[in-house]
């Protein structure tokens, strides 16, 4: 098939999806030479990417850090590579979650599931609720005053105060909490790391490190503290508890964000039935799990091939990096009957917005706790969301979601049904 897609190209936000559909249809294990990657659309295939860690090994996301093939013609190709790059950072050595297999893996999760276990994420609820609420009534009133954006209102603070909220980190930290996470962000996204990101991300390091170290000798209430005290606290070297982290930062922050965001976009484009969710808040988590998968925040994972594979018929070769589309799996028209269609009766059950097998989602249980705790409280205050100007999307589409969503409480704009 001759057919030109940047997997990391800038440019993808408004035709992603038609994209996607082509290459499901064509050319469902597709290689981008330019970027020596394999891009793998349909939901069958995609499962098994993500499932079959002898095949396609989570290392994948280790070479995307490490600046690793991929990771290098990508970066390259917008940015100056800094001298020694991410793996002057020793990522390679470091048990980063999700670039581990079994057994490795296994070890690292058994510990890290004791953290958001569902009884840990229900103590969470009065605190998510109380910063909901106050983030509602900073929303109200720069409704009133024709200037919310539901990204500066919401979508931006609730997940990261939330995770500070979780690591018992003072909320004075969040602006460095912030850019830190940008920062790192720009190296998923493709979109400049840099001597800047480095930087930020050795000083994110340092902080976490620091505070590993008073946890160790004075333990309290919150996840690391879980991880370096009790039974389990010579498991951990000092490096693995700070890198978890680290992961928990930016992995719990970012993709929430978007969740929350698309969440709302979704509402607004399709006024009936967010005006349906606003009349009957008993229908937000299907809601919910709908904008998952209809607009999945995390629309990829990379892998990487131990050994040659088939794959729908194409052979890969060892070593080479793969790219599961998530995103696309959760509009395969053979899953989900007329897939394009945002539709909150669907009920998705089988949707992977939140990955499958070993490294399902960790936080999956906080993402859907503060998604519908922010939409109670949105309920609760407004009338209803309307769009004021025309978002912006983020781009590439590695994440999927908004950098910002101006708006305003109110009745939904719901066109009256022509005659
Ligand atoms: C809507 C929000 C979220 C989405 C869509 C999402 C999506 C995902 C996906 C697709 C994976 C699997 C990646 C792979 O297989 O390579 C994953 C793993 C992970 N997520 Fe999330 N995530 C969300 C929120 C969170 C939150 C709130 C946290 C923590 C506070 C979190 C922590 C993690 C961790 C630690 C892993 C790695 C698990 C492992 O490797 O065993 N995520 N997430």
């Amino acid at each position: 098939m001759t057919f030109s897609f940047k997997p990391f190209g800038p440019s993808y936000s408004t035709n992603l999806y038609s994209i996607l559909r082509t290459l499901r249809h064509e050319d469902p294990v597709h290689y981008v030479e330019e970027d020596d990657v394999w891009v793998v659309t349909r939901y069958a295939d995609v499962t098994r990417v993500l499932r079959e860690h002898e095949n396609f090994s989570s290392a994948g996301w280790n070479a995307l850090f490490a600046g690793e093939s991929l990771g290098t013609k990508r970066l390259t190709a917008t940015t100056t590579q800094p001298e020694g790059g991410f793996s002057s950072l020793d990522f390679e050595n470091l048990k980063f979650i999700l670039a581990l297999d079994p057994p490795a893996h296994t070890q690292l999760r058994r510990l890290a599931n004791k953290t958001f276990t569902p009884r840990r994420v229900r103590v969470m609820e009065e605190s998510i609720r109380s910063i909901c609420e106050d983030l509602m009534a900073k929303f109200v009133t720069d409704s009133q005053a024709g200037n919310a954006d539901i990204m500066q209102n919401l979508a931006h603070p609730l997940p990261m105060l939330v995770i500070a909220n979780i690591l018992e980190i003072p909320t004075n930290r969040y602006n460095d909490f912030r850019r830190w996470v940008d920062d790192a962000k720009k190296v998923v996204l493709g979109i400049g790391m840099d001597a800047t990101s480095i930087a930020s991300f050795q000083e994110m390091y340092g902080f976490l490190s620091e505070l590993t170290t008073k946890r160790r000798e004075n333990p309290g209430n919150d996840v690391i503290s879980l991880l370096v005290s009790g039974e389990d606290k010579d498991q951990l070297s000092h490096e693995d508890v700070v890198m978890f982290a680290i992961i928990l930062l930016v992995a719990g922050s970012e993709t929430t964000t978007s969740l929350l965001a698309n969440a709302a976009a979704a509402f607004m484009a399709f006024p009936e039935q967010g005006n349906r969710v606003w009349k009957d808040p008993g229908l937000l988590p299907d809601a919910l799990e709908e904008v998952l998968r209809w607009d999945s925040p995390v629309q990829t994972a990379p892998r990487k091939t131990t050994q040659e594979v088939v794959l729908a018929g194409k052979k890969i070769p060892e070593g080479a990096h793969v790219v599961a589309f998530i995103g696309s799996a959760n509009r395969d028209e053979t899953v989900f009957p007329d897939p394009d269609r945002f539709d909150i009766d669907r009920r998705p059950e089988q949707h992977i917005a939140f990955g499958v097998g070993a490294h399902y989602c960790l936080g999956a249980p906080l993402a859907r706790l503060e998604a519908k705790m922010a939409f109670e409280t949105f309920i609760k205050q407004t009338a209803g969301l309307r769009p004021t100007k025309d978002g912006t999307r983020i781009p590439g589409s590695v994440f999927r979601g908004w950098t910002s969503l101006p708006c305003e409480a109110g009745e939904f704009a719901i066109t009256p049904a022509q005659p």
